[in-house]
């Protein structure tokens, strides 16, 4: 079941992309094991490849302030379908999430899909050792 409080926040931080090229909102809200949330959406620029992804910045804001341990995470895009988040942010988020962590993926008109970090990046690299 997704959180429904994550989802509306997800939607609402989308609401502050910053997307003059693509138009393309994302946002994203993160629950940590605290009960804090997070939220973030995309902040593109005119040197794309330094694009930030909503879901990073939701993470990395977290992050930030001292917070490393999550337990589910909402992403919300104007997509047709369910948004599927980049390789890159499939990676951050195998980083710091348990393989089992919840991750609910919306699109533009609300249809949800619910899935785990593990099944969107099996067989990660996770550390050095
Ligand atoms: N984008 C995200 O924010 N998250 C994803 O997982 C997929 C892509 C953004 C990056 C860029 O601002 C826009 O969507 C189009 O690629």
């Amino acid at each position: 079941m997704a959180d429904t409080n994550l989802v509306d926040l997800a939607i609402k931080a989308s609401q502050k992309a910053y997307v003059p090229y693509s138009h393309f909102p994302i946002g994203a809200a993160v629950r940590t094991k605290e009960g804090k949330v997070f939220t973030g959406c995309n902040i593109e620029n005119a040197s794309f490849g330094l694009t930030n992804c909503g879901e990073r910045t939701a993470i990395f804001k977290a992050v930030s302030e001292g917070f490393t341990e999550f337990d589910e995470i909402a992403i919300y895009g104007t997509s047709e379908e369910p948004i599927s988040p980049c390789g890159a942010c499939r990676q951050v988020m195998a980083e710091f999430f348990e393989p089992s962590t919840q991750v609910t993926l919306i699109s533009k008109n609300g249809k949800t899909l619910v899935t785990t970090v593990q099944d969107l990046l099996p067989y990660s690299f996770t550390n050095l050792n």
